[in-house]
């Protein structure tokens, strides 16, 4: 039986940090030992040329991470798909800021799908157009998580949001952190920013890591339940 899951990250809103999420949770998926496709479905190609490698095998690309592997939908649609995504245990796919047909597509194909938001106003007024979308591709909304979060402007949006939102909005809160533009200047997923620079895991620093961890653990729980 094939057991691959396939779980995109979704917002047609622009920057809320979706591909941040897809990088970070791939890293903390692979941590625990789970076997990853990364996806790149916006011709941004900002997750391609994060993990890029020459290495391929019909398609899919190696990264520097074990357990992490690479493609973008234009190659996955290509591929033998039964036979190559087998030996995954998921697909992560990186949506782009946009509500074409394709999109609609590539969300009507999955298992489940997240939406990480800011609590910005534009932001949280957009949200319903995309719980919607979700919903008639009828595809499961995973939950809604929020980015860049910043106790001194968002601690009592957080509070309202939850009441409304209710079990949509998952625990996990991702908070703002300046080391994520750091990080991906270099090229790194941030907690391998952290060992490759030997941050210590006291202070705030190491939070955001905390953070997409709990939220990796969070979707297991719900994907494998
Ligand atoms: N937790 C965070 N703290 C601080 N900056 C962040 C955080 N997450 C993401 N960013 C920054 O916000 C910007 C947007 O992030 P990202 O590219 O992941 O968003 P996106 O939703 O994929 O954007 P697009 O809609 O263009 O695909 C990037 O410059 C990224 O470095
Ligand atoms: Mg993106």
């Amino acid at each position: 039986m094939n057991t691959t899951r396939k779980i995109g990250i979704y917002n047609n809103k622009g920057g809320v940090a979706k591909t941040t999420s897809v990088i970070n949770l791939a890293y903390a998926f692979a941590k625990k030992g789970k076997r990853i496709l990364v996806v790149d479905c916006d011709y941004q190609e900002n997750c391609f040329s994060f993990f890029f490698s020459n290495q391929s095998t019909k398609g899919i690309f190696d990264t520097d991470y074990d357990g992490i592997s690479h493609t973008t939908w234009e190659k996955y649609t290509s591929l033998d798909v039964d036979t190559s995504i087998n030996e995954f245990d998921y697909i992560i796919f990186d949506l782009p800021p946009a509500l074409s047909e394709e999109v609609k597509q590539i969300i009507k194909h999955l298992d489940a799908v997240y939406v990480p938001t800011m609590l910005g106003e534009f932001e949280i007024q957009g949200l319903t157009k995309v719980t919607d979308e979700i919903n008639n591709q009828g595809t499961k909304l995973g939950g809604i998580f929020v980015t860049m979060y910043q106790a001194k402007n968002d601690k009592e949006l957080i509070e309202e949001f939850r009441n409304v939102l209710k079990e949509r909005l998952m625990n996990s809160v991702i908070p703002y952190s300046t080391t994520v533009r750091e990080s991906q200047k270099v090229g790194l997923p941030i907690e391998a920013y952290f060992i490759e620079r030997n941050v210590p895991k006291i202070g705030t620093s190491w939070k955001i890591v905390n953070a997409y961890e709990s939220l990796a653990a969070e979707i297991l729980k719900e994907v494998e339940a």
